[in-house]
């Protein structure tokens, strides 16, 4: 029971100061061809090239809220597995938004490249810190908080996020309450509303299929 408890606070702690492990090896290249899991690249094959990433240069297609990410982190460039950063490109039309949404695993460091924006975080008191930032203001968004940004002037706007994580996550509200396998009149209970309301809603955010494929998939 005591070595139990011991075991408890040391993972606690360990949760508390780290965020991803640290790195054993120099680098290991993530493979990503492979059926089996093997964790690295054989080093003798690696190259420069699995040390660039290319294509934070140009906008990519905005989404219906007027956002368009590129995300580079260890999916999407496996070089990066194991040494616990991460960034990202956020561009946005006039009057998009990022949003509220949490990166589990990672700090967020913001940097506006251009454009203003309305951003801010709500901490676990339900305290919301915002503000609107401009061109060169960097913010910080504590490691696991929701946040958001909106493009609040008359021009588009990018924003460069650095992450502390090979893979921060990115969860929305919506998508973790309206797009998940949770029943209706389950989901319904938690938040006082009708199963109808509830899967009006589904239909609303277009998460329906999302939420039914996730009803066969899990035993709720
Ligand atoms: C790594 O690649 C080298 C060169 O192709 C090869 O000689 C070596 O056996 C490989 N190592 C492993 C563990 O596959
Ligand atoms: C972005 O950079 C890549 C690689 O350097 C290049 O091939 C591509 O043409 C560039 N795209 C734009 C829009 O500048």
């Amino acid at each position: 029971m005591v070595l139990m408890v011991r075991i408890l606070f040391v993972s606690l702690f360990i949760g508390l100061v780290s965020s991803d492990p640290l790195p054993v090896q120099d680098y290991c290249v993530a493979v990503t061809d492979s059926e089996t899991y093997i964790p690295c690249k054989n080093s003798s094959l690696v190259t420069i090239e699995d040390f660039m990433f290319y294509g934070l240069n140009a906008t990519v297609e905005f989404n219906d809220a007027g956002l368009a990410i590129v995300s580079v982190n260890a999916n999407t460039f496996p070089g990066l597995r194991t040494q616990g950063v991460s960034l990202a490109r956020a561009d946005f039309a006039v009057g998009g938004v990022a949003v509220p949404h949490v990166h589990p695993r990672a700090t967020e460091v913001a940097w506006v490249l251009e454009g203003t924006f309305l951003s801010g975080f709500i901490d676990s008191q339900e305290r919301v810190f915002s503000k609107v930032i401009q061109k060169g203001d960097v913010f910080l968004i504590p490691r696991g908080l929701v946040h958001f940004h909106k493009n609040v002037g008359d021009v588009q706007g990018s924003l460069l996020g650095f992450y502390n994580s090979e893979n921060p996550g990115r969860s929305t509200f919506q998508d973790t309450i309206f797009g998940c396998g949770v029943k209706e009149e389950l989901l319904g209970k938690y938040l006082g509303l009708s199963a109808e309301d509830i899967s009006k809603m589904r239909g609303k955010l277009n998460l329906r299929g999302k939420a039914e494929a996730g009803f066969s998939a899990s035993p709720n």
